[in-house]
């Protein structure tokens, strides 16, 4: 007997619009609804749930086929699922009425689908049809585009809980026709529902894109649509060396997105540096460029005794105040306007954090940032820099080589930098060990450590 008792594979292939797929006929909810099914009656233990490629049945899709049992489901609905796991799975009786018993001709589709496959493809390599993968990436800006500018134009709170194209329309004050474009490809895009000329949020859209729920991530998302505009500059950008200059930045509205934004990723990653650092001997901590402060939260809310300085500019310091007054922790986090590329950091700090910081700076002010930091660090004390942390030949992870495209089109100096880098600042510093924690998600830490010497003697 292998590891589980049942392996249960639900083909989740993906094909162009127009080609029959299982995913078309809705695999992907029952696959979730299998996994969900499966958990639910306690067999997971037992029962490995894996989404598959093409079976080669397409048509006769959502196929799952059930292992070690050999028995193939076919066209199985969400309503399906239940009866599949409570009747096969947990009491050992497949369901007839799904059950696709005719092993000839399940082969002689699926060898006749993988002939087919196979000469399509060759055919298309002989003509030079540009390939799928490619094609699919140069209009990856299509739904982003669609997306976005349902968020700048606040379309998901307007639809609210059902509304003609006409009634968003004048709700948010543009083109009636134009807006009825838009909202039947979001439609297309499976972001709204449709039903007799009535548009209606999808759950998810509800969820994280409308104005006043709860999980809303709109504020934050809408830094991605100005960014959105920085990086059509790119082609100019990668000529000058340098990002192009635009008027919208840098606007308060700007920087309310930006800060939310940061929060939006920050504040689910904070509890998890904190575990990673440690809070052994942290009791005064600078945090460099805190932002919404969601790192100086985690650490003060995980430690009475904690005390933290944020030092950020000026037109962003309100906006961390209010962050840092909601978490209940304004007399554990004090905050600093000024700029960390000239302002003297201080003496005596624990621990100094660079949290998504050091990707905006040159090398050059880099290295003399890690310098003054091993300065104002007390002994033993350490310097954290968490970010998108390439390898060393810089090709890679991509999140952080695109990364590094964000901040040529975004600032004046900043890149991605690499884990030899960071490690060669650090040392040149004075710090002596300098050691990498991964973390979940696209950023990780470097920390160095300045060991027992005290810097004032330095
Ligand atoms: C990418 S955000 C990171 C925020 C926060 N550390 C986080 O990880 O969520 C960069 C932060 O650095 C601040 N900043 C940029 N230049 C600065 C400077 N010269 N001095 C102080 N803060 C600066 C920005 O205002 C912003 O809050
Ligand atoms: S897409 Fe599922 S069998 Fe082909």
């Amino acid at each position: 007997m292998g590891p589980f008792r049942f392996h249960i594979l639900v083909c989740t292939q993906q094909k162009p619009e127009g080609v029959t797929s299982c995913m078309a006929n809705g695999a992907g909810t029952v696959f979730d609804s299998m996994e969900r099914e499966v958990q639910a009656l306690g067999l997971s233990g037992e029962v490995q749930v894996t989404s598959s490629g093409c079976l080669g049945l397409c048509g006769e899709g959502p196929m799952v086929v059930v292992y070690p049992d050999g028995v193939w489901y076919r066209r199985v609905q969400r309503s399906d699922v239940a009866e599949i796991v409570a009747s096969h799975l947990r009491d050992g009786r497949p369901v007839d009425r799904l059950a696709w018993k005719d092993a000839a001709a399940i082969r002689a589709m699926s060898v006749e689908h993988g002939e087919r496959f196979r000469s399509a493809r060759a055919e298309r390599e002989r003509t030079g049809v540009l390939p799928e993968r490619l094609d699919q990436m140069i209009r990856a800006y299509m739904p982003s585009r669609c997306l976005l500018t349902a968020l700048e134009l606040d379309i998901f709170t307007a639809v609210g809980e059902g509304a003609s194209a006409g009634q968003v329309g004048a709700l948010i004050k543009a083109d009636a026709r134009a807006v009825e474009m838009l909202l039947n490809a979001l439609v297309a895009l499976g972001l709204l529902l449709k039903e007799g000329g009535v548009y209606r949020n999808t759950a998810e859209s509800a969820r994280f894109f409308a104005e006043g729920s709860q999980d809303s991530q709109r504020r934050g998302l809408l830094h991605s649509a100005n960014i959105w505009h920085r990086w059509s500059t790119m082609t100019e950008a990668i000529r000058r060396g340098t990002r192009v200059p635009m008027a919208r930045a840098d606007s308060p509205e700007w920087t309310v997105n930006f800060i939310a934004a940061m929060q939006r990723n920050a504040k689910d990653r904070a509890p998890l540096v904190v575990k990673a650092l440690g809070r052994g001997g942290v009791r005064r901590i600078l945090d460099l460029g805190g932002g919404s402060g969601a790192y100086s939260i985690a650490f003060a809310k995980a430690d009475a005794e904690v005390r933290c300085e944020i030092l950020d500019v000026p037109e962003v310091v309100p906006l961390t105040e209010r962050y840092v007054s909601d978490a209940g922790v304004a007399s554990q986090v004090s905050l600093r306007a000024g700029d960390m590329l000239r302002d003297d950091f201080g003496t005596g700090y624990d621990l100094i954090m660079l949290n998504a910081i050091c990707h905006m700076f040159s090398a050059e002010q880099n290295q003399d940032i890690f310098r003054r930091a091993r300065k104002a660090l007390a002994p033993n004390g350490r310097l954290v820099v968490q970010d998108f942390i390439l390898n060393a030949d810089k090709t890679g992870p991509q999140q952080a080589a695109l990364f590094s495209l964000n901040m040529l089109v975004g600032t004046n100096v900043g890149a991605s930098y690499s884990e030899p880098e960071y490690t060669e600042w650090m040392k040149g510093a004075g710090f002596g060990e300098v050691l990498r924690i991964n973390l979940p998600g696209p950023s990780d830490l470097l920390v160095g450590d300045t060991g027992p010497e005290s810097t004032q003697a330095r």
